[in-house]
């Protein structure tokens, strides 16, 4: 996900690599990453934070406990953005109580190739300035919606979880394509082009899902036969379910770290 962002960011001109640094923790990944991107590489947290404005905090949710309790005074005055899938506003505010402001991310995968959508919200009001600095930041992972703190473990349902079912969805497309008759390759290429084309044209045609669906069938034609069975089998009501359980573990996981 960091290194999202910091090809993002790069990419789009937005900050260059001398303007960005990096720290990981045992594992070389953020060494990699400097040497891959041009990034620095800081040797401490203090070589890494005290010329920064902003901070992405970028590591898995249980490394925060591992950050050293100087980063609470060397972080004060800086903008604290943390992508920390499930640490809350006020978890946050303990580990860096003298931040001007932190802001709460929820990302997705698609935002490896710029194409996420993520959910924020702030500690305190955002001013204009670090308004702009955080959309500049999210622009690098895709597109951003500002929500409620209480919605997140539903953001997390939703679009955080959300590429995983519709990959299960490309999958369970692709098998049925192979049980219908159809070679498996060409299954498989179906299924991701269809999902993508469709995909494409509901957001720029901008109409809704059902308008889309309903153009595609005519009374009693084949795609009509197949929408009986998705209604039949309450299609909608598995999706339901499955979302409520995925917003439900979010909101143990949340209670957890
Ligand atoms: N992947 C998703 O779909 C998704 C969606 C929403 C939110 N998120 C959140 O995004 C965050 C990153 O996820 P990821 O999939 O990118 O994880 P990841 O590939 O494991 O990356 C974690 C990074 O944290 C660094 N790190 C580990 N311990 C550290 C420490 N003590 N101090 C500083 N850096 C440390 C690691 O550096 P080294 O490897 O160099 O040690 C590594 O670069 C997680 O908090 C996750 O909850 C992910």
């Amino acid at each position: 996900m960091a290194g999202a962002i910091v090809r993002g960011l790069i990419a789009a001109n937005t900050a260059s690599p001398e303007a960005i640094a990096c720290i990981g923790g045992n594992d070389p990944t953020a060494a990699n990453l400097a040497r891959d991107t041009g990034i620095r590489a800081a040797r401490s947290f203090a070589e890494l934070i005290g010329s920064a404005d902003v901070i992405v905090v970028a590591c898995k949710p249980q490394n925060l406990a591992d950050l050293p309790a100087e980063v609470g005074e060397l972080t004060a005055d800086k903008l604290i953005i943390s992508i920390a899938a499930g640490k809350r506003l006020e978890t946050l505010a303990r580990i860096f109580p003298n931040a001007r402001n932190i802001v709460r991310v929820m990302p997705n995968t698609p935002a490896q190739i710029g194409a996420g959508i993520s959910g924020w919200c702030p500690l305190k009001p955002i001013s204009e300035s670090d308004r702009a600095l955080l959309l500049y930041m999210l622009k690098a992972m895709g597109r951003a919606v500002e929500v409620a703190e209480s919605d997140m473990d539903a953001v997390t349902a939703v679009s955080g979880s959300g590429p995983a079912y519709v990959f299960e969805f490309a999958a369970a497309l692709r098998e049925a394509g192979i049980q219908v008759g159809l070679p498996a390759d060409t299954a498989a290429l179906l299924a991701q082009e269809t999902l993508l084309g469709a995909a494409r044209l509901l957001a720029r045609s901008g109409e809704a899902p059902e308008t889309l669906r309903d153009r595609v069938t005519s009374p009693n034609g084949t795609t009509y036969a197949a929408l009986q069975v998705l209604a039949q089998r309450d299609f909608r009501g598995l999706i339901r379910d499955a979302v409520t359980a995925a917003r439900d573990r979010s909101i143990e996981l949340s209670a957890e770290t």
